[in-house]
């Protein structure tokens, strides 16, 4: 039976390219989970996109002294291009600004609004008599009232790690230079999580069992600690979604609470484009389809309480106000948060240049290179660390040598000796020591297919190089390579049986390793692709054009399954699948850093 399986993705915010740590974090382990399901036919839709909106955004904005439109859609189509190359494949990455976002987070709004769990209240907001506009509490900085440390922003000194009231903060100034400041009253709409908690807890308990104790423990704890609070949801701001209520114009809803509201409106963009608008429901509407989020520890309390709160407080009212239907919305499955990456022992720092950032990696390193150490390195439990003289020997004497040599020795091989063909044997004359290579190999499509579902990356990945080196063992054993010039018929069955084995780690490497895969996958001589093609489109709508990403060409059919590899199949020419890196890229990409 086949699953429908939402892959949700934090959505980059539109202020720095996309670096390691935030492709560890959350594309790549989606990415994986994703093609996984896809292999095995499951309904698959992998969706998030740019998150164009907030002061990351308009902050940047200002220091580029662009216009923020303009600065959010070159970040968002450098994120365009690094996941084409890396083969992060979502069935849409779009953006929230567009007219369908806009909607859809409305609905939420007002759905919630419906219900009792928003009101407003008025508060005290610094104002620049000068831009003649109130000013994000993240444009404000002046002396922490607490430590006294200076620099500190208005909601948050850095020095002593307090959260502040930005109304008490000492000294103001913008840091835009809008002239003094002054407090001013305002006006907001606050999300009651209060009202919700008893629902969240109850939400949170009943994935204990399978939900990493990081993300369970962590978030139940925070709200046993100190209980769910109202938060404010709105902002004075005029780059964002609107509040859909008259008499507020000027002020916008509040850029956590419409990113995540994200997942839900690309999921209707995406069955609006793929020409059926209404198949967004079978993951949206239906009890039975699964979500799994993929981010950052930095991003779990929005994902395992904002957003289920937000899911439950706009219950059946969202689908009555968005599409006049009757219906709940899926809450999220598992939230797999990652830990942090760090880069040769310090935190990875953009604005320093201390990172690797994923197009400049790719213009040096494959794909699945750079995919390969990003899931042997994956912070899935705990902080990990990208060493650049660690990539080089985990490439060379992991990759290269278990598996890229294992493919490529044995297909060579056999297209030289046996002119280009799978040896012609007969099934029924493979002895014992095949079979029980076979049977190993088949087990493991369990094996790691159930560390895949649980969201064990790293350990899928080290179960499934436990079976390549089995096929190496098995190799060493047969000697195939001195047995053809004594015994041709006997190497026949041992290369027939490695092939084989390979043919079916090439599938359970692929969710992994995509591109080598694909390219194994022809040398097999298989006119039918693994995966798909990416490919960009612009959409037009009332807010202007935006540009998504999206696939075509799935195959379509289960191939999560054992290689029945046919005696005497047409190979193509191999090739090695993999390169040798040299030990000098060590010191020329530390060169690079901190520059
Ligand atoms: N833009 C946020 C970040 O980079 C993540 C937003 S995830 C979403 O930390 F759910 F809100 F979309
Ligand atoms: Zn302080």
């Amino acid at each position: 039976m086949s699953e429908n399986i939402l892959i949700a993705i934090a959505w980059p915010y539109a202020n720095a390219e996309i670096h390691v740590g935030n492709i560890t974090g959350s594309h790549l382990p989606g990415d994986i989970v994703a093609r996984y399901h896809r292999l095995k036919g499951d309904n698959v839709l992998m969706v998030s996109g740019t998150d164009s909106h907030g002061t990351p955004v308009t902050l940047k904005a200002d220091a580029l002294g662009k216009p923020v439109e303009e600065v959010y859609k070159e970040y968002h189509n450098g994120f365009l291009e690094l996941f084409q190359q890396l083969g992060i494949q979502y069935d849409l990455f779009t953006t929230t600004h567009t007219e369908n976002h806009f909607k859809v987070a409305q609905s939420i709004f007002l759905a919630l609004q419906k219900n009792g769990f928003l009101y407003t209240q008025k508060s005290m907001q610094w104002y620049s008599p000068a831009a003649d506009r109130f000013l994000p509490d993240r444009y404000v900085e002046g002396t922490c009232y607490i430590c006294g440390a200076d620099g500190a922003r208005s909601d948050q000194c850095d020095v002593c790690g307090n959260v502040l009231e930005p109304e008490k903060l000492l000294n103001p100034r913008a840091k835009t230079g809008d002239g003094a400041l002054e407090l001013r009253e305002t006006e907001h709409f606050y999300l009651d999580l209060s009202k919700l908690e008893p629902e969240v807890k109850n939400f949170l308990r009943q994935r204990a069992g399978y939900m990493r104790e990081t993300v369970l423990g962590e978030s139940l704890r925070k709200i046993e600690a100190e209980g769910l609070k109202p938060r404010p949801i709105t902002r004075d701001l005029d780059w964002g979604i609107p509040v859909p209520v008259e008499g507020w114009s000027g002020k916008c809803l509040y850029v956590w609470f419409e990113a995540v509201i994200g997942y839900l409106s690309a999921a209707v963009e995406w069955a609006k484009v793929s020409g059926k608008p209404e198949v967004w429901k079978d993951w949206w509407v239906n009890p039975s389809a699964r979500a799994f989020y993929f981010i950052g520890k930095d991003n779990i309390f929005f994902h395992t309480s904002l957003w289920p709160a937000q899911l439950m407080g706009a219950g059946k009212e969202f689908l009555q106000i968005f599409s006049g239907e009757n219906g709940l919305l899926t809450l999220p499955f598992d939230v797999p948060a990652n830990q942090f990456m760090n880069l040769e022992g310090q935190k990875i720092s953009g604005s320093r240049n201390w990172a690797v950032w994923g197009r400049d990696a790719l213009t040096r390193y494959d794909p699945d290179a750079l995919r390969y150490y990003l899931t042997v390195n994956m912070p899935e439990l705990h902080d990990s660390d990208w060493d650049w003289a660690e990539f080089v020997s985990k490439n060379n004497g992991e990759l290269v040598a278990t598996w890229g040599n294992l493919a490529n020795r044995v297909l060579s091989f056999c297209y030289k000796h046996w002119d280009g063909h799978v040896p012609a044997i007969d099934l029924a004359a493979l002895r014992r020591a095949d079979l029980d290579l076979l049977a190993a190999i088949e087990a493991g499509f369990q094996s790691v297919g159930a560390l895949l579902e649980a969201v064990k990356l790293r350990a899928a990945l080290q179960e499934s190089f436990r079976l390549a080196t089995t096929v190496n063992q098995y190799l060493d054993q047969q000697a195939p390579w001195s047995a053809i010039k004594t015994d041709k018929e006997s190497a026949a069955l041992t290369i027939y049986t490695a092939l084989r084995a390979i043919d079916s780690l090439k599938v359970i490497f692929a969710p992994f390793l995509p591109f080598t895969s694909e390219r194994l996958n022809g040398f097999f001589g298989c006119e039918s692709p693994l995966f798909g093609e990416p490919y960009t489109e612009t959409v037009k709508d009332a807010l202007g054009e935006h540009t998504v990403l999206r696939y075509r060409g799935q195959s379509g059919h289960l191939v999560w399954k054992p290689s029945e590899l046919k005696p005497g199949t047409k190979l193509n020419q191999p090739a090695p699948l993999f390169k040798k890196l040299d030990e000098k890229i060590v010191e020329e990409e530390r060169a690079r850093l901190g520059n």
